[in-house]
């Protein structure tokens, strides 16, 4: 699967793929990444890609030549490509949508700066609009690394062990249990003594019940809308 990173800062983002596990699925061609600068078709003799906002306003926008350009030369170059927008107005992106992507052979994230993107550009070439959540970061480039991070552990080949996909949080209606390593006894602290007595099905009925504990303190209203559905099957 290919992403392409449209912004005018590649740097902030080619750092975060020379150490992560995405490093390791590069290297075997399951995922490839490119870059691709508006700048590089700004037609303004001193490469300029923003402008003050018409109608006033404050703060600089990206004007509309720059990037249709560059996503023009993108869709001549693959026309299935999947044009993604990040903007903290939109609809948060959620664990649903980074299966769905996963499926796709080419996503390209376009990243506003300043205040953000010429609303004609999005109206032209956004097949997707997304949010990473309610506050707002000084661009884009995370957002969309948060969202090509969280699409590539889905894809098949990515993750070592696909059994870990499964069970995790958001996967299944209850929040996934906790976790615990070696030793089993830290600076006083004991991992659960079920989990150390090897009777699997305890530890089953033991993470579950922690599972749900989770899950009613940090997501009451999940729980009781598993419990509903529970109820009703
Ligand atoms: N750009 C700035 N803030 C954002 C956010 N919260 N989500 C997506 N894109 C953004």
């Amino acid at each position: 699967m290919q992403f392409t990173f449209v912004t005018l800062f590649p740097n902030l983002i080619e750092g975060y793929f020379k150490d992560s596990i995405l490093k390791r699925a590069i290297e075997k061609g399951i995922l490839k990444i490119d870059y691709c600068n508006p700048r590089d078709y700004s037609k303004n003799k001193h490469f300029k890609v923003d402008d003050t906002a018409v109608g006033g306003g404050a703060g600089m926008v990206m004007n509309p030549q720059p990037l249709f350009d560059a996503l023009d030369d993108l869709k001549n170059r693959d026309e299935d490509v999947h044009i993604v927008f990040m903007t903290p107005v939109a609809k948060a992106f959620v664990q649903n949508d980074a299966k769905r992507l996963a499926k796709k052979s080419h996503v390209a994230f376009v990243s506003g700066r300043y205040e953000g993107i010429d609303e004609r550009v999005i109206e032209k070439y956004a097949d997707e609009v997304f949010s990473i959540g309610d506050y707002i970061l000084t661009g884009g480039e995370l957002a969309s690394l948060v969202i090509c991070d969280a699409t590539s552990r889905n894809i098949e080949g990515v993750l070592g062990n696909a059994e870990s996909l499964e069970t995790e949080s958001f996967e299944t209606p209850l929040l996934e249990a906790p976790s615990f390593s070696k030793p089993k006894i830290y600076d006083s602290l004991s991992v659960p003594s079920e989990y150390l007595k090897g009777n699997h099905s305890k530890i089953r009925s033991l993470k579950l019940a922690l599972s749900e504990c989770k899950t009613k303190y940090f997501r009451p209203n999940e729980l009781k809308k598993h419990k509903a559905e529970q109820h009703l099957s």
